[in-house]
């Protein structure tokens, strides 16, 4: 179903029989909303995100592509997120997914503009599916379709802000003991101690060779939020804490207290892709009871 969201922009509405919902905006191929069957919602989307191009929209799930971050030659978090997508009304088989009837297909093909900037030729294939017990799945392809046998390497982010009652009483269950890139100490490497993450001012780390399942857990919430991923190694935390908030002009200046990005990535190890192959990165979301895990 598509329709006109903030500023006449299109978006597609997805239901699932059981009552989740989530929506996706053309612009930025950008997931804004995710319901469960309650009607509550799961991702974090600021009041003062603004729905004009070329800004990408504050919250959701933007998607960064083809550069994480702004060391390259792009700009912050490369183009796809504030790039018009189109409906994809002939997208090859998905091996998965199969049991979901509710699902977009949205693909990106780069301009001629885009081709200034960054000179390749690809296609990017995004299917966003709601699974039948209100799971939300996000599968890219991304093919290089250069014909004339040049690779090209991407580094590449599902951007996932996730809202939570009080960042102060959040958890992060999976990362612990890993290494990661600390990017408010010049991207050096540090190691984590051994217990669950928790937050207590900014951070804004990558962290390297990340298991495939990492739990964000909601305590007055009482609900965990289990990340699964595929093709993504590396996990980013970032929450922009006071300071920081109140310099950006698209986010409120207590919504920090609200949020936490944790973004399945592949950044450290950049993808290359040669003529004709492909590269697949699958996130899956689920949002369930704390006190379906042990001890919560
Ligand atoms: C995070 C980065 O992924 O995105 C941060 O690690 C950055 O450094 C944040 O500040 C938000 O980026 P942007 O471009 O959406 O303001």
């Amino acid at each position: 179903e598509l329709c006109k969201g903030f500023n006449g922009l299109e978006k597609v509405l997805l239901r699932e029989s059981r009552g989740s919902s989530a929506e996706v905006y053309l612009y930025g191929g950008h997931v804004t909303s995710w319901k469960n069957d309650h009607g509550e919602e799961l991702l974090f989307l600021s009041n003062k995100a603004i729905f004009k191009p070329p800004k990408a929209i504050r919250g959701g799930i933007p998607l960064c592509f083809p550069q994480f971050g702004g060391l390259g030659t792009l700009d912050q978090h490369g183009f796809a997120r504030n790039r018009f997508w189109t409906i994809d009304d002939d997208p090859p088989p998905f091996p998965t997914n199969t049991l979901s009837k509710a699902f977009v297909d949205l693909i990106l093909k780069p301009t001629e503009e885009d081709t200034k900037i960054w000179p390749h030729s690809f296609e990017f294939r995004l299917r966003i599916a709601l699974g039948p017990g209100g799971d939300l799945m996000l599968t890219s392809r991304i093919r290089n379709t250069n014909s004339e046998g040049k690779p090209f390497s991407f580094t590449f982010a599902y951007h996932t802000y996730f809202s939570v009652s009080d960042i102060s009483e959040v958890r992060v269950e999976g990362l612990e003991t890993l290494d990661y890139l600390d990017n408010l100490q010049n991207k050096e490497r540090f190691t984590e101690q051994g217990d669950a993450l928790t937050f207590e001012s900014e951070v804004d780390k990558i962290y390297l060779s990340t298991p495939t399942k990492i739990a964000i857990i909601d305590h007055e919430k009482k609900r965990t939020f289990v990340v699964r991923k595929d093709g993504l190694p590396d996990a980013v935390v970032w929450n922009p804490w006071d300071k920081k908030a109140k310099a950006m002009a698209d986010f409120g200046d207590d919504e920090y207290k609200h949020m936490l990005c944790v973004e399945a990535a592949a950044i450290e190890k950049p993808i290359t892709l040669k003529p004709g192959e492909e590269w697949k990165g699958r996130l899956e979301l689920s949002a369930v009871p704390s006190s379906y895990r042990s001890g919560q």
